[in-house]
């Protein structure tokens, strides 16, 4: 791993970009080295949840803009660079964001592609793009769109100016704002907690809410019903409810 160091807290799997030189510029062999490691967290049973997190001044500055400047369009359409990112999207644990300093291009773009974001207070987000004559090619255009509306979007994309944490807070961007020194230690938290519930259910709602996002709401409920369903296959479900009629705690084991 040239790019990453990795570690467990318990069942939490915390992947920290570490190319702090270059604020963490996500270059190609780091996204390939990035998504390879979100996937095989997600096949590791003992990993329950992952955290991706970034370095004090940078979560991440966005694509590595050396390695794209003298691209030509071939180029760009023949590397196909982004086209790895939906295997983000195919990660089916919760995966939580633990974000200080910048979230600058596709550095925001990987925030956004996380489930969950834990924002220290000095974390800006943006999409700068626009400022080098470009546009966001992972994603940004189409979960802004998504999540904040059309004007909001825009209004961000076309001005490319970052915004701070509690802007992204008001926006529904970030789930929390914490000190920057706590960012880390509570996206594992939160990790932990949902590490205790039961992996399957977690794994349908995400399914279930993704599909929110890209679907009819007849789909969607159509969707929803058949995985509510489905649950009933797990033992966890058997033994939630029966955990709930013997008034004790639930204790899940993942099937
Ligand atoms: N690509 C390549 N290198 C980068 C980089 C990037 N995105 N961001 C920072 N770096 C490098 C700098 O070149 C610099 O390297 P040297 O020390 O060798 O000169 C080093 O990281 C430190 O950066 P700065 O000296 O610029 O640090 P700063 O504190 O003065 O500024 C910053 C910080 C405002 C984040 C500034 O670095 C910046 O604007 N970075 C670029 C942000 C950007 O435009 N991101 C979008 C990229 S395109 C994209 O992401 C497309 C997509 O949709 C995926």
């Amino acid at each position: 791993m040239a790019y990453l160091s990795i570690h467990d807290d318990g069942p939490v799997r915390v992947i920290r970009i570490a190319r702090d030189e270059r604020l963490n510029a996500l270059n190609l062999a780091l996204v390939d080295e990035l998504v390879a490691a979100l996937e095989a967290a997600d096949t590791e049973t003992q990993v329950r949840a992952i955290v991706v997190t970034g370095g004090d001044k940078a979560f991440a500055a966005g694509a590595d803009i050396a390695e794209m400047a003298d691209a030509t369009a071939v180029d760009m359409k023949l590397r196909d660079q982004f086209r790895v990112w939906d295997r983000i999207r195919g990660v089916h644990k919760p995966v939580i964001a633990a974000v200080r300093g910048f979230a600058l291009g596709g550095g925001c773009e990987l925030a956004l592609a996380c489930d969950l974001v834990i924002a220290g207070e000095g974390a800006k987000f943006g999409q700068p793009e626009v400022k080098l004559g470009l546009m966001p090619g992972a994603g940004g255009t189409q979960w802004l769109a998504r999540r904040l509306g059309k004007a909001r979007a825009l209004e961000l994309l076309w001005l490319g100016e970052p915004i701070t944490a509690q802007e992204a807070m008001a926006l529904g961007l970030v789930n929390r704002v914490v000190p920057d020194e706590a960012c880390v230690a509570e996206a594992v938290e939160l990790g932990k907690r949902l590490a205790e519930m039961p992996p399957v259910a977690l794994r349908c709602i995400k399914e279930a809410v993704y599909q929110a996002m890209d679907t009819t709401l007849a789909d969607g409920l159509e969707a929803e019903r058949n995985l509510f369903y489905l649950l009933f296959a797990t033992e966890d479900a058997r033994e939630g409810m029966r955990a709930f009629m013997e008034r004790r705690t639930p204790a899940f084991r993942g099937h």
